[in-house]
């Protein structure tokens, strides 16, 4: 039995369990693992580091791994409300960027729609419609939809975004027509341009994406400022959401949601909410607002076949407050 001292270590990049000291000051020596079987990669750059997947893998069109591959969005047709600016906008950018042949807008500012469908079109080469319409008027978005399946070919992705927050206004003195208002436009609006998009997927057969944007609202109560109907308006935004995948599963439809944390965008840009902001960072673990663009991946994969065995499901996005 050799003594402590003279033990060899092995070179073998598993560590060696510690020596057990015996009472007469020898040591016993555990057996060693054996030494595990390294296959060394075969692609290494100049430096020596592992680098690119394996070629004989990658889709020979766009040189994509499989995995990765289910994330492009090729062929489909997006169409997205509120996408004139915010959110809506940078998710519209991400789904054209990741591959959809065409894109609708569908929102109240004129202006800003058709800059976003100038630059879509500019950025990314894809066919980019904007359509001025108020996503509560039941007719004017079926008209849309109808549009979008002649000049675009299809509706396979739906993302609803348009919406709009009251914040600061105490239950008790809250005007009804002011709530009947958004809650109107955040759960009605949704639902009509979920039904249209819905309808235009069963007619054709081929399923599709549809995506609601909610709120981390629809799950907490936010502090400090009184806004019970946004977030109630957010909550049943969830239900339906849920409602409808179990309900349009059986046409290959997806329903999905995405819950947003507070974000840096215009909503949240009015003097009103300056102060309240520095609360909303020490109440999120990672102490910012989310990005604009934060939401961007996310919607690629509700959007893509990467998340296809997913459907009836909410996405916290919120920096962590929901944690605390
Ligand atoms: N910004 C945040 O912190 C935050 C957090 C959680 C959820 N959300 C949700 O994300 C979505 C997008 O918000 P955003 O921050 O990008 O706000 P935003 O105001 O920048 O964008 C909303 C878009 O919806 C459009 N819109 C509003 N009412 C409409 C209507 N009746 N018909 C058609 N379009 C209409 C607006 O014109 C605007 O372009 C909203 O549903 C919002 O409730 C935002």
């Amino acid at each position: 039995m050799p003594i402590a001292d003279e033990i060899i270590q092995p070179t073998s990049s598993v560590p060696a369990a510690e020596p057990q000291l015996q009472q007469n000051g020898t040591t016993d020596l555990p057996e060693l693992p054996p030494r595990p079987q390294i296959v060394e990669p075969s692609r290494k750059n100049t430096n020596g580091v592992v680098s690119g997947p394996v070629p004989h893998i990658l889709d020979a069109a766009t040189g994509l791994t499989p995995t990765l591959q289910k994330f492009r969005l090729d062929g489909k047709v997006a169409v997205v409300t509120g996408g004139a600016r915010g959110l809506g906008f940078n998710m519209a950018s991400a789904l054209c960027e990741c591959g959809v042949k065409g894109i609708a807008i569908l929102d109240i500012l004129q202006e800003h729609g058709d800059d976003a469908i100038a630059l879509l079109h500019q950025k990314y080469g894809v066919a980019a419609a904007f359509y001025k319409i108020d996503v509560r008027d039941e007719e004017a978005v079926r008209d849309v939809i109808a549009s979008v399946q002649i000049h675009l070919g299809s509706v396979d992705i739906m993302l609803c975004s348009a919406g709009i927050a009251d914040s600061n206004i105490k239950a008790e003195e809250y005007p009804l027509d002011k709530f009947r208002r958004l809650i109107d436009i955040n759960l009605t609006g949704s639902f009509i341009c979920a039904q249209a998009a819905a309808r235009a997927m069963i007619d054709k057969g081929t399923g599709g994406s549809i995506i609601f944007i909610a709120s981390m609202s629809g799950h907490i109560v936010n502090y400090p400022q009184q806004q019970a109907c946004y977030n109630a308006s957010k909550a049943a935004v969830i239900q339906l959401m849920k409602s409808l995948a179990a309900e349009w599963a059986q046409y290959g439809i997806r329903c999905n949601s995405i819950s947003p944390g507070y974000m840096d965008t215009a909503l949240n840009r009015v003097p009103a909410l300056e102060a309240q902001k520095t609360i909303w960072k020490s109440r999120t673990p990672q102490e910012r607002l989310g990005n604009v663009d934060e939401l961007n991946n996310t919607a690629v994969f509700l959007a893509s076949e990467a998340s296809s065995f997913m459907t009836g499901s909410d996405l916290l996005i919120d920096g962590g407050y929901c944690c605390w």
